[in-house]
């Protein structure tokens, strides 16, 4: 099957009203707050991808046999909408989103949504429902694609029918109390994912097995929970949903190395490519536990932060771990970490020239 289907617009016959929306979108947080609207495609052997449409959005029924519920065959992606100085509405780099979206699902066993139906399921929600972006300098659509196994069948097996969606949700800073630097605990009884594992792939049961781990981090007083390497225990992968980065007194930033077991982050990558633009050093290399306590010591290690669509660029102020902890810097946002939050918002919300062509006009 190679024809790709139309979508048909069924706009709601039920908008929230305008006031009630204003309400909503005054301090909506992050993942509360949705639209009116949700895309849907479905998927299947002997129609290939079909049924796509924009429509009201509303709950799902479910056989209690659908195979997502049991075997856990579900992938999602995360992008922002953003309302530009000019007024218009951008997307940030949603072919990047795309082409992470078919290899997760190659990862998954499932079928590959083709890039110009991401792209366009994307683009025609945001259109729809433009009007929920919030003002604000955090403000902006979170869209959420994710595709489930929809075959109703227990054996285990990949399932034969997939339904792809898009809701949209208007956030404004992930963190509670806004951008502030925030402090991580290391964990050293659970692993995130192993070698020859689905780490790379965005899927729901990364996140998961992330839960019980965050959920020490916060006993422990700790805003995050930063995971490492299954095999030696040693090498600083990333967090529950962040990449992480570390900037040294020399002024070269570090990030762990992409080797299978780290989710490929498009804010990871964008900021190693800000970072370059801008003349500073960036390498992509282990690093030891060990050592980044010894560096904040020292102080050769004078900055570090988390990054992400959600949490865009979020300074470490301190990290803890069952042998003891440490501050890093002046438990403060540090300079580079400022600067790659600027550079980043900055072309994100069309205030500054794009020269890689990030951005995508809805
Ligand atoms: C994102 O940054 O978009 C993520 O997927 C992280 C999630 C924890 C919200």
């Amino acid at each position: 099957v190679t024809d790709l289907p139309a979508f048909r617009l069924e706009p709601t016959a039920a908008p929230v009203a305008a006031n009630e929306r204003t309400e909503r979108l005054a301090d909506p947080g992050f993942g509360r707050v949705f639209t009116d609207h949700m895309a849907t495609i479905r998927y299947s052997q002997a129609l290939g991808w079909h049924d796509a449409r924009i429509s009201a959005r509303a709950p799902l029924t479910l056989d209690p046999s659908t195979a997502v519920l049991h075997y856990a065959q579900e992938i999602f992606e995360g992008l922002k909408a953003y309302r530009l100085a000019d007024g218009s509405t951008a997307l940030f780099r949603p072919q990047a989103n795309a082409r992470r979206f078919q290899n997760s699902a190659r990862r998954m066993a499932m079928a590959e949504l083709p890039e110009a139906l991401f792209l366009e399921s994307i683009r025609l929600l945001v259109k729809t429902d433009r009007d929920w972006i919030p003002d604000g300098p955090d403000g902006a659509l979170y869209l959420r694609p994710f595709m489930i196994a929809s075959e109703v069948f227990l054996g285990v097996k990949p399932s034969a029918e997939y339904l792809y969606m898009v809701i949209a949700s208007s956030v404004g800073a992930y963190w509670k109390g806004g951008a502030r630097p925030v402090s991580i605990w290391v964990s050293q009884d659970y692993s995130r994912a192993a070698p020859g594992g689905t780490g790379d792939a965005k899927c729901g049961g990364n996140y998961a097995a992330s839960l019980a781990a965050q959920s020490e981090a916060i006993r422990q007083g700790c805003d995050q929970v930063v995971f490492l390497d299954a095999a030696e225990r040693r090498w600083v992968e990333e967090l529950g949903g962040m990449n992480i980065f570390f900037v040294f007194d020399d002024g070269i930033l570090s990030t762990p190395p992409l080797t299978g077991t780290i989710l490929p982050g498009i804010t990871r990558d964008s900021i190693m490519t800000i970072a370059r633009d801008a003349g500073l050093t960036v390498r992509e290399e282990p690093y030891a536990i060990d050592q980044w306590r010894a560096d904040a010591a020292s102080g050769r290690l004078s900055e570090a932060f988390a990054c992400g669509t959600a949490a865009v660029v979020t300074p470490i102020g301190s990290v803890k771990a069952n042998d003891g902890g440490f501050a890093i810097g002046g438990g403060g946002t540090g300079q580079t970490t400022q600067r790659m939050l600027d550079t980043l918002t900055a072309i994100q919300r069309g205030r500054a020239p794009d020269p890689h062509g990030w951005l995508q006009p809805v």
